[in-house]
């Protein structure tokens, strides 16, 4: 693992005038890895991810990327410093081909050769894209789609890329095809930051962990630790591992 691409730091935000979500939150996405934001419904996971996006702007506190000054940006420009974020839920075009949701993602990038290049990555890194390009994208399975939604996220060769819930609402066997697939993501070049509400699996897959309760962290550190912890485990991780 790599230094540190991409860093929250003492970040406060919150929506209006009410009391502030997160709370002195920081959290550090070293290159080439996984890390993942766990915790409760509501404790602030996806209100992180919308201030990375640029979506929600920090009341106090800094975002660096790569060591440059970030704070403030909005969302045009957090993707123009390699900044990319897949949302909660389904968001593929039902309605558009596979071919059309990837390439949507490219629509800030002008050089054509450029877009070709990545739509060859792209397929690679994403069997399932290659495999059904001409297909209507309504038409494949949620892990399916998910993958759709991976590869729109990569046409921009992001640094890093923001993932909210990537298996929510797939069945245990497609949530594990997704996790692979956020590995291939890494091993591919792009660091993750990742929310999850399957904390267990998640942790299994990400480098480093981080644990998200009342707007801070709670606790952080590597993955394999926070799986072994056992308070951590009878919290947030839904009782002991089944050995
Ligand atoms: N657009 C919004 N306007 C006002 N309050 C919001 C908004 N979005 C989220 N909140 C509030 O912010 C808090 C944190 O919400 P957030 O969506 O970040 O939680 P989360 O950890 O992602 O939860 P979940 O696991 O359910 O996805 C909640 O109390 C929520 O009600
Ligand atoms: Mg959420």
């Amino acid at each position: 693992m790599g230094s540190d691409l991409f860093v929250l730091d003492d970040i406060q935000a919150g929506y209006g005038r009410a009391a502030p979500v997160l709370r002195g939150f920081s959290v550090n996405v070293p290159r080439g890895s996984i890390v993942c934001l766990v915790g409760p419904n509501g404790a602030g996971k996806s209100t992180v991810l919308k201030v990375a996006a640029g979506l929600l702007k920090p009341r106090s506190g800094r975002i660096l990327i790569d060591g440059r000054e970030a704070t403030g940006f909005g969302p045009q420009r957090m993707l123009a410093e390699g900044v990319a974020l897949v949302l909660q839920g389904h968001s593929v075009f039902r309605e558009m081909t596979v071919e059309e949701n990837v390439r949507l993602g490219a629509y800030t990038v002008k050089d054509k050769a450029k877009i070709a290049e990545r739509i060859a990555f792209v397929k690679e890194v994403f069997p399932v894209v290659a495999d059904r390009w001409g297909a209507l994208a309504g038409l494949l399975s949620g892990g399916q789609q998910k993958q759709v939604e991976f590869a729109r996220s990569l046409m921009v060769d992001p640094a890093v890329v923001l993932l909210d819930e990537p298996s929510m609402g797939l069945d245990p066997k497609a949530t594990g095809a997704v996790f692979e697939q956020v590995v291939r993501m890494r091993d591919a070049g792009t660091a993750v930051l990742l929310v999850e509400q399957n904390a267990r699996r998640a942790l299994e897959t990400a480098d480093i962990g981080c644990v998200l309760d009342l707007g801070r962290v709670h606790i952080s550190g590597p993955a394999s630790e926070l799986l072994a912890d056992p308070q951590l485990g009878e919290l947030y991780l839904g009782g002991r591992p089944h050995v």
